[in-house]
Parts: C-alpha cells; sequence; structure tokens
C-alpha cells in the first residue's frame, strides 16, 4: 500500500492506494462509519463496483444513494435532491459519507457533505482514474451552473481518500485515457522526469498494467498533495498551476454543452496541447517541447485538436466563454502557459484578443 500524506493542519488527511483496498474497506472506513455509512453513487459505478464495496464493508451497514451518471448530475436539482435523501436517512453533522464513484459523484457529494447540516464528515472512494488522480484530492467541491461550470461549490477536505485501482478493471477505456491526461498535466506542471517515465510505460499502464498504472497514481497524487498543502486554496497562485490546460478547456466543454460528447479529460488534453502552443506563439516555450507533448497525447488516443471536437473556429465563442470563466481577476484573464515540459507558470494579463487570434489559426 501507498499512503501520501496531506498536510493540511487540522485539516490532514491520508491518500491510501492499494490495489484491492475495497476488499478491506470496513477497516479502512471503520473511524468514520459508527456502524452505518450513506454512500452516494452513480448508477454505472454501482453496477460495475457496489458489490465489490459492498462485500468488502463486511458489517459495516450501507445506506446507499445513486444519482443518474454523467455531468449533469452536478445540477442544483440533484444537490436538492441528495441533501432531502441524506436528511431523511437522519445524517448528522458527525457522521461522514462516503462518495463512490468519478469525478461528478465526488464534486457533487463532496459539496453535499459540505452544506448539509452545515457541513458534515466526507470519505472520498474514487473509481475513474480521473477521480483517483486529481478530483478526490484536495477538497475542492462544486455543482455547474447556468453561468458555467463548477462555479458553485466548496472546499471541503475529505477524512479520507481510498484508492483501489482494480476499480478500473471496469471502467470504459475511454473514461480511462481521459483520466491519463490529468496524469499527464502533473507532469508538464513540474515534473520533467515524470514525463520520460510517461513517454515509456505510459502506454502500458493504460493497456492494463496494474503496477504501472498504480504507480502513475501515486506519483500523480502525491504531486497534487504537495501543491495543495502548498495553497489549499489557490492564494499564493502554486494550486492555479493545477489549471494547465483549464481555462482552455472549461470552454471548451462549456461550448460543448457541458455533455459527455466532450469528456473533462479529453477537454483538458486539448487545452493543454492550446497551453503549449500558445506558450510557443508568445515565444516562452521552444516548439519542440511542445510537439513533444502533442506526440504523446496522439500516441494515447486522446484528443489535441479543437476541430477534432467539432470546434475549430470557434475562436471567439470560446473566449467569451473564458472571460466568464471564475479565474477572470481584476478584467485580465490568467492562464497558466509553459516554458517547457515541467515547467508551467502563471501569467496573469493575457490579452483576449491574443487568444481569440491564435485559436483561430489552430489547427
Ligand atoms: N474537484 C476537483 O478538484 C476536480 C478535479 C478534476 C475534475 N473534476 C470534475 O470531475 C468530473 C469528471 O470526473 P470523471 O471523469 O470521473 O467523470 P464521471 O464521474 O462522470 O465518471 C466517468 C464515467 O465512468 C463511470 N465510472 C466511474 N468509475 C467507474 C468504474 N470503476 N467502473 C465503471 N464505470 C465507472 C461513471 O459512471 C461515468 O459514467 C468533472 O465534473 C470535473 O469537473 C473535479
Ligand atoms: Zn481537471
Amino acid at each position: 500500500m501507498t499512503t501520501v500524506h496531506v498536510s493540511l493542519g487540522p485539516r490532514s488527511y491520508d491518500i491510501l492506494i492499494q490495489e484491492g483496498a475495497l476488499e478491506n474497506a470496513a477497516a479502512h472506513l471503520a473511524p468514520y462509519s459508527r456502524g452505518r455509512l450513506i454512500i452516494v453513487s452513480d448508477e454505472n459505478v454501482w453496477a460495475a463496483q457496489g458489490e465489490a464495496l459492498l462485500r468488502g464493508l463486511g458489517p459495516i451497514q450501507a445506506e446507499l444513494i445513486l444519482v443518474p451518471p454523467g455531468e449533469s448530475s452536478k445540477s442544483w436539482e440533484r444537490l436538492e435532491s441528495l441533501v432531502d435523501c441524506m436528511l431523511a436517512l437522519g445524517l448528522e453533522r458527525s457522521e461522514h459519507i462516503a462518495a463512490f464513484g468519478g469525478g461528478v459523484v465526488g464534486d457533487l457529494a463532496g459539496f453535499a457533505s459540505a452544506i448539509v447540516s452545515r457541513g458534515c464528515g466526507l470519505v472520498q472512494i474514487p473509481t475513474s482514474l480521473l477521480a483517483q488522480v486529481d478530483s478526490s484530492v484536495g477538497g475542492k467541491t462544486a455543482i455547474n451552473v447556468a453561468a458555467g461550470k463548477n462555479l458553485v461549490g466548496a472546499f471541503h477536505q475529505p477524512s479520507l481518500v481510498l484508492v483501489d485501482p482494480a476499480c478500473l478493471a471496469t471502467l470504459e477505456p475511454r473514461h480511462l485515457r481521459a483520466g491519463y491526461a490529468e496524469i499527464v498535466k502533473y507532469a508538464l506542471i513540474r515534473d520533467a522526469r515524470f514525463f520520460g517515465w510517461l513517454e515509456e510505460h505510459g502506454l502500458s499502464a493504460l493497456a492494463g498494467d496494474r503496477p504501472l498504472l498504480q504507480q502513475a497514481i501515486a506519483t500523480s497524487v502525491a504531486g497534487k498533495a504537495a501543491i495543495v498543502a502548498a495553497d489549499e486554496r489557490e492564494t499564493s497562485g502554486e494550486r492555479a498551476l493545477l489549471n494547465l490546460g483549464h481555462t482552455f478547456g472549461h470552454a471548451i466543454e462549456a461550448a460543448s454543452g457541458l455533455s459527455d460528447r466532450c469528456l473533462h479529460g479529453e477537454a483538458v488534453s486539448v487545452g493543454i496541447i492550446l497551453a503549449f502552443d500558445f506558450s510557443v506563439r508568445r515565444g516562452v516555450c521552444a516548439r519542440d517541447e511542445a510537439e513533444r507533448v502533442r506526440a504523446h497525447f496522439a500516441s494515447c488516443g486522446l484528443p489535441y485538436t479543437l476541430s477534432e471536437l467539432g470546434l475549430g473556429s470557434r475562436g471567439a465563442d470560446l473566449v467569451r466563454r473564458m472571460a466568464s470563466d471564475k479565474k477572470k481577476r481584476d478584467g485580465t484573464l490568467a492562464f497558466i502557459l509553459a516554458r517547457g515540459i515541467g515547467s508551467a507558470f502563471m501569467e496573469r494579463e493575457v490579452r483576449l484578443e491574443d487568444v481569440e487570434a491564435f485559436l483561430d489559426g489552430h489547427v
């Protein structure tokens, strides 16, 4: 088992990563359960992995709340019904709920746990690769609203993150690849050696070599834990580096109608390429570096152009969506750009007209 500690003073917690961890769920979750545990999951995850969790929970009684799968569950309506269900089950503030699913379940159930009874405890049991390496760690929870993605939410750290890579056996390959884009992101932010490792082993990890995948997950999670510990609430700019590819990516997702037509990780994949190409255009990054990143995403079967997503020549539309994104500050738009692989930085003042021209010319 690999344990990664997230050091946040009184809000510190561990991330346990272990093949087969679900089988020992009772032992891991006993401190957070008081004999019963309210579990929030989605219908796909429950069909694929519910039995494994129930077996592992043993004597702990599971109270299950299921939501429909997909991004559309991160909504006001679903939040309301979820909170009502929790209260109907007699949830008390001193209890923990468990979010058992991908990033959608984690974000939705995490936000519900931040507000129900003024905040109850939360355990994250992420089942998608994206959730295992990213969304379950760091305490960001959110739903989507008319104005954009993740615009309503709360910081609410979990008490434990339990990662079982064996869950990934039932995840669709497309979702596995989408989650992999976030793994590459960590390497690109500040770990060039890890990027080299991914060039060598990433494809095998994606093809089902679980020890390699577990190693990639642990390295990613350790990278995120360090950044979150340094800047829990994204005040110093350090945590903002995790948004590499995401300002572009969120606009891409919004333009795709926040639907499963374009997965978050796919939007991030194209967004990262855009961030690198834009860095090249601004003269801060060598073209070879951007090409290396593109080649890696391409070899993994991830999208790397706007036109693949049906969004070519949509610069004005995408820029309008970025300007309404939450990262706008004092009328300027900050972007995470790169000086090269492993060397991301925040550029605070990027002119939107430059971005629009760049996007329109991007193929
Ligand atoms: N809070 C954060 O810090 C943060 C970070 C990154 C992404 N996110 C959010 O995460 C969401 C995307 O997460 P996601 O990609 O996990 O999407 P998701 O939760 O929709 O999961 C993807 C699909 O896989 C299914 N699934 C999940 N695990 C499975 C398993 N083990 N077996 C079979 N099917 C399984 C789900 O039912 C779903 O259909 C987005 O809403 C994004 O905004 C949040
Ligand atoms: Zn992301």
